[in-house]
């Protein structure tokens, strides 16, 4: 099945993110099965998690709601399993979310809705749990992170994790006493609003970001360096869409030009591609465990590029080159808020 035998990530490619758990520090993010970014050919996709997972990229990002994202992951860890035996599956690290709909979190409810994961994965524990809520107005909130702990201590979660908290509400969840190891957080060359609160804030509690929003859907790459603003149907991904109204808050297209430019410089002075300089960027940020990078399975596959981030060091000129640009962009935090609040308007 190993399409590549040559292809296999450094060492330096995982991290310890639990005491229990080694992860790749680039991620592969499903939310790219959902629909929203092309056809999915399930055959085809699954072979294309052999060949992510034979090369190294052994962490996968997913979500209830992204369409068959958590079925897939349970059909390609039973091939996996007959075709490699147990010892291939302890490589494999699958973090999932819950994103209920707010309203009462009863123990009933959180059990059902973890036993679906569980179920669809063909798991008896799963790695990460990661929590998104979408209204603050709401305490449930810390009903539900409570009954989720529970069932952390019956075995069921190896892990607690966020998506989308701010740092006030994190604070909230850290002063419950709830230990959460991870928030995901949309954390890019455009949207560096992390930093501002969110990683002091992490660095402090001893949590860990995971990114996503890093290649801003692919908008960080070759492909629109020098091209003209794409619109409509242009932006054909869900990815696409989502980052694009980003840029247009953060500066606007020249100023995206400006930004593709530099790094093209940068990456052509260490023989990598932009999409390498920017996950370099932000893997470089404090308390940033990994960048999740999203897999169009069986559409388009860019592991022999992404690898090379890791053999990437940007130096001080670098960085002092990319601040040029970026000193010339809008203040997001002001603009949107802190992390996830364009989910909260
Ligand atoms: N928690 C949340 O609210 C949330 C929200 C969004 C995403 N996520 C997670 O983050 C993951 C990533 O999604 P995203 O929307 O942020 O997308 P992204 O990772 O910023 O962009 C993914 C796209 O970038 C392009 N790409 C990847 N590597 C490249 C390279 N080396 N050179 C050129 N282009 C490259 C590919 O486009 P092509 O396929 O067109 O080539 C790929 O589909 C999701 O799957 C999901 O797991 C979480």
């Amino acid at each position: 099945m190993k399409d590549d035998p040559a292809m296999q990530l450094p060492e330096a490619s995982t991290l310890q993110f639990t005491p229990d758990m080694r992860i790749c520090r680039l991620l592969n993010g499903m939310w790219q099965v959902s629909g929203a970014h092309g056809r999915i050919e399930p055959p085809a996709a699954i072979q294309s998690m052999f060949n992510y997972h034979e090369a190294g990229f052994t962490t996968w990002d997913l979500a209830d709601h992204y369409g068959p994202a958590e079925d897939f992951l349970g059909v390609f860890r039973r091939q996996l399993l007959a075709a490699r035996g147990e010892e291939a599956l302890a490589d494999l690290h699958a973090f999932t979310k819950w994103v209920p709909r707010p309203g009462r979190m009863t123990r009933r409810i959180v059990e059902e809705n973890i036993a679906r994961s569980l179920r669809r994965m063909g798991v008896s524990r799963l790695d990460l749990l990661q929590f998104h809520w979408w209204e603050y107005d709401d305490p449930n909130y810390l009903e539900a992170l409570l009954h989720l702990s529970t069932l952390q201590d019956e075995g069921k979660i190896r892990h607690l994790g966020l998506t989308n908290f701010d740092t006030e509400h994190l604070g909230t969840i850290v002063d419950r006493g709830i230990r959460v190891v991870s928030n995901q957080v949309q954390f890019s060359l455009i949207d560096r609003r992390p930093e501002l609160q969110m990683v002091p804030f992490c660095q402090e509690q001893n949590i860990v970001l995971l990114t996503y929003g890093t290649l801003c859907g692919g908008l960080l790459s070759e492909k629109y360096l020098g091209q003209p603003e794409p619109r409509g149907a242009a932006l054909s991904t869900a990815s696409l869409r989502k980052y694009k109204q980003m840029i247009d808050v953060w500066g606007d297209w020249r100023l995206f030009q400006s930004l593709l430019e530099i790094l093209k410089q940068i990456a052509d002075k260490h023989e990598v591609s932009i999409a390498n300089v920017a996950v370099r960027y932000i893997l470089d940020r404090p308390t940033v465990a990994g960048v999740i990078v999203g897999v169009r399975l069986g559409v388009t596959d860019h592991r022999h590029d992404n690898a090379r981030v890791f053999a990437l060091t940007l130096d001080t000129d670098d960085q002092q080159q990319i601040q040029t640009v970026l000193d010339k962009s809008r203040d997001l935090l002001r603009l949107i808020g802190d992390c996830g609040a364009e989910y909260r308007r």
